[in-house]
């Protein structure tokens, strides 16, 4: 596979400007249907935590409050990974009991089938490349580091918003990144000179997905989450649904 070409510098210092929205302790991440699927998931299929300990990785979890949730709703039998590209948020993690590994989801160091549970949650929109073609190239070879990483049997968990609109989704692009260019703010609408997001469509999302031929969906339903005023503002993203799909590795 060719190497990863995401425009990290931006990312990373857009994070790094978010970091009091993503260590604040306001944020909860109970509600999301990672948790209670993979509770019910435990319930009814031991084999998912086969070898004692059950193997989480989150891509992209900021300051871990995913992973904390997982450990107090599933208890403490569990490794917990957070795979994150930005490493100021390693001193701010939610649980000390989380293991920090400064990574990208495009190019993890991690040895094939490493996890039983692999997770990435709104992380696909910033995998920003040079082009759109690239940045959707990222996207698919996001799942297929996720399928790689995660061993047979074991499950693949992703959140992620999308966009009904193919041309919503192009204009949020091209718009996004004209304001990096011209280094605009716009706090209402979540305008930043280093926020570059590229939604996805339904039928984009699926796409990438089956770039993964070693996954299969087993659950997909809409989980809406709640939203910061500012996005809900923005207009164009007004019929975005946040999609939950759950995979499991053949
Ligand atoms: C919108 S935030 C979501 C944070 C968390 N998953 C949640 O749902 O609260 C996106 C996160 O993805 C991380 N990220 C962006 N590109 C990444 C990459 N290539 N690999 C790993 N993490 C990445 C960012 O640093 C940021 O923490």
């Amino acid at each position: 596979m060719p190497p990863e070409r995401q425009h990290t510098t931006l990312v990373a210092k857009q994070f790094e400007e978010q970091l009091g929205f993503y260590t604040s302790e306001a944020r909860s991440a109970r509600d999301s249907r990672i948790v209670s699927f993979l509770a019910e998931t435990l319930a009814r299929d031991a084999s998912l935590r086969a070898q004692g300990r059950l193997r989480i990785c989150e891509f992209g979890g900021a300051d871990g409050i995913l992973l904390r949730s997982l450990r107090e709703r599933l208890g403490e039998a569990l490794e917990l990974t957070n795979a994150e590209l930005v490493d100021a948020y390693r001193p701010r993690q939610a649980s000390p009991a989380i293991r920090f590994v400064r990574t990208s989801i495009l190019q993890p160091q991690f040895a094939d089938a490493s996890f039983d549970v692999v997770i990435a949650r709104h992380v696909l929109h910033h995998l920003i490349g040079d082009t759109l073609g690239a940045t959707r190239a990222n996207q698919a070879r996001a799942f297929a580091e996720l399928a790689r990483v995660t061993r047979p049997g074991g499950l693949v968990l992703v959140e992620e918003h999308l966009n009904p609109s193919a041309f919503a989704c192009r204009l949020f692009y091209f718009l996004s990144r004209m304001a990096t260019q011209l280094k605009m703010r716009l706090p209402w609408f979540e305008v930043t000179p280093y926020t570059v997001v590229a939604f996805l469509t339904p039928d984009e999302f699926h796409r990438a997905a089956r770039h993964a031929t070693q996954l299969q969906t087993l659950v997909e339903e809409p989980n809406p989450a709640p939203m910061p005023i500012q996005w809900r503002l923005t207009l164009l993203r007004r019929n975005s649904t946040n999609l939950f799909i759950a995979l499991r590795r053949t």
